[in-house]
């Protein structure tokens, strides 16, 4: 049985599920243990779930498709044509059987990994159902997200790739009834709506094709579309919803940072996708024509700079690149969109490898270290008079470079690609190894070596390094000059890319890796009735000071990612789903 070698034939299927047969009775190969399981549903297109009989839909208070815009073009882009199935590589892994030992291992890890994520969702139950955000160590609840159940949407996919069919179809429920016609705040994030609430509606709904979360996704959409009623057609970064609704021309920021009309296309293309609606599809593609056409004229060619100007549509004015915060899903997104829209528009491969490039040459160094470690990182460029100047800070938020690297390599056939992503991935697992609570800083600063190939310890070099910095403090391991912001706050990059390294190459070692970093996780952050952002992990104590916070990416993403690392790779296969930055896997139409 191999499981993740490409697209099977019907036949191949079918003489598959003979040998499984077989396996089941001859053998003790095993990959799942139906006890444990008993609930976990793992066909997941199974007919008899594709019903809404537990759901009664409510229609949001405004109907958000009856805004008129103002400068809507005559002609809308449609989607483009895929290219040929063959012409569209695999990029998992071909992995072989597991033995009975590993497959012990491996499911009492992917145990654990749920048993953690249903406490924190019990504790949403209780004390936040229906609010954006439980507080984890008082066990009070907050809106910051327009209040529309943010953790509990950004969490539909989860519970149902967990097999939690009860508190899924419960969700569900809830779902049907949220208003998309109110908000808690006046103004709404048009980034993070899309990431978190659209993506995770349309996820779920690809996942179990239940209806009421296609016609909220429609719903939520079509308020996204508000956001695009301006002058010239560039989105807003933040809507401001009263005079949406009543139809004004919104008015485009002088200025925002890239990621933020940068991240609307693959969710945008998916609802088009979905619909059969061009609409959505056009209003992405015509911002991302912009960011196409600007690509090489940037003051650091193949990367846009961290701010941009959607108002007078300028992309190329200023120094200052990152790969972390600000940037990062702009990048993530651009091999994704080849995928997802299957090799279609070509812009997407040009811009994927024209940054690649770019981003190999600037952004990326191997960090000085007493142990020689064989890893790159991640960090900053500044361009002052032309000339690109490296300033090696690591944001934990940069460590998703890893999983796109290898994705891109993947998909572009570029093995030195796979292999940066690979000694990326290693540096943020070595990141949370060297902190003595086993978890990695958000921001930290190491110092870089000249040369990739050779990067021998020198402590007299590193102690020059750290005394430039006023960040630097005594008990920090060798090789760090600053941890900057000591925080974790229950972000999923690291073990992102841990994931996409694991169902990409199939290496040894990278589920041993996510292991540990589960366990320093669900240990250092743990309170009593959840999960909690730690407000410094390189000092050991116990309990870690907290802060009464939890983001709902720790349950859409970061826990995520930790099961799916622990689970047979035909579970959200790469080959069918692309993931969005929120970790919601949209499924590649055929
Ligand atoms: C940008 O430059 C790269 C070569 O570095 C080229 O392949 C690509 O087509 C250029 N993009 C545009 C929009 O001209
Ligand atoms: C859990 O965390 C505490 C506090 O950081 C630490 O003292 C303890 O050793 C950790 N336990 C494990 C099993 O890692």
């Amino acid at each position: 049985m191999h499981l993740g070698c490409g697209r099977a034939s019907r036949r191949e299927i079918v003489v598959a599920l003979l040998v499984i047969a077989g396996l089941w009775h001859f053998s003790d190969v095993i990959w799942f243990e139906p006890t444990e399981f008993e609930r976990l549903e793992r066909w997941m297109n199974h007919d008899a779930l594709r019903s809404d009989v537990y759901t009664t839909y409510t229609q949001s208070s405004f109907d958000w498709s009856s805004v008129r815009h103002s400068n809507r073009p005559k002609v809308l882009t449609a989607l483009p044509k895929p290219l040929s199935d063959d012409a569209m590589p695999t990029v998992q892994h071909c992995f072989e059987n597991e033995t009975p030992d590993e497959a012990r291992v491996r499911i009492a890890r992917l145990t654990e990994v749920r048993r953690l994520f249903q406490a924190n969702w019990a504790s949403y139950r209780r004390f936040a159902w229906g609010k954006d955000a439980l507080m984890p160590v008082s066990g009070g609840a907050i809106d910051q997200f327009s209040g529309w159940a943010a953790t509990l949407v950004d969490s539909l996919d989860t519970l149902w790739i967990m097999g939690l069919r009860e508190e899924f179809d419960e969700a569900v429920a809830e779902v049907a009834r949220i208003d998309f016609g109110r908000s808690t705040s006046p103004r709404v994030n048009m980034f993070e709506t899309t990431i978190r609430y659209l993506g995770g509606l349309m996820a779920a709904y690809d996942l179990s094709g239940r209806g009421v979360l296609l016609r909220k996704a429609v719903e939520l959409g079509d308020l996204i579309y508000a956001g695009f009623n301006t002058e010239n057609g560039m989105p807003v970064d933040f809507i401001d919803f009263e005079a949406a609704k009543r139809g004004d021309v919104l008015q485009v920021e002088e200025r925002v940072v890239s990621a933020s009309p940068g991240t609307l296309s693959l969710e945008l293309a998916h609802l088009s996708q979905l619909t059969g609606d061009a609409k959505y599809y056009d209003a992405a593609s015509r911002v991302m024509d912009v960011f196409y056409r600007a690509q090489n004229s940037t003051e650091l060619p193949g990367a846009w700079p961290i701010w941009v100007s959607m108002k007078h549509q300028d992309l190329t004015t200023g120094g200052a690149f990152t790969l972390g915060g600000s940037q990062d899903s702009l990048y993530e997104y651009l091999p994704k969109m080849h995928q997802l829209l299957r090799g279609g528009d070509g812009k997407y491969e040009t811009m994927a490898k024209t940054f690649l490039e770019t981003a190999d040459k600037y952004f990326l160094f191997r960090p000085m270290l007493p142990g020689g470690e064989d890893i790159l990182l991640p960090g900053n460029v500044n361009v002052l008079d032309g000339g690109a100047e490296l300033d090696p800070e690591t944001e934990h938020l940069a460590c998703f470079v890893g999983g796109m690297f290898g994705l891109a390599g993947k998909l572009f056939d570029s093995p030195a690609d796979v292999e940066r992503g690979a000694k990326l991935t290693s540096g943020c697992v070595f990141a949370y190894r060297a902190f003595p609570t086993g978890l990695m800083p958000e921001r930290l600063d190491t110092a870089p070596c000249a040369s990739r190939s050779r990067c021998p310890w020198n402590e007299v070099l590193w102690m020059q390094e750290r005394d430039a910095r006023a960040e630097w403090q005594r008990h920090l391991p060798l090789g760090f000059t600053t941890a900057k912001d000591p925080r974790y706050i229950l972000r999923p990059e690291a073990i992102e890319s841990v994931f996409y390294m694991w169902r990409l190459t199939g290496r040894a070692g990278l589920q041993d890796d996510a292991w540990d970093m589960f366990r320093a996780v669900a240990n250092g952050t743990r309170t009593e009735h959840a999960n909690a952002a730690v407000l410094d992990v390189t000092r050991k104590a116990d309990p870690l000071p907290m802060e009464d916070y939890m983001e709902s990416f720790w349950l859409a993403e970061t826990l995520k990612y930790f099961y799916l690392v622990f689970s047979p790779p035909d579970v959200i296969s790469l080959d069918d789903f692309v993931l969005n930055t929120e970790a919601h896997p949209f499924k590649i139409p055929r």
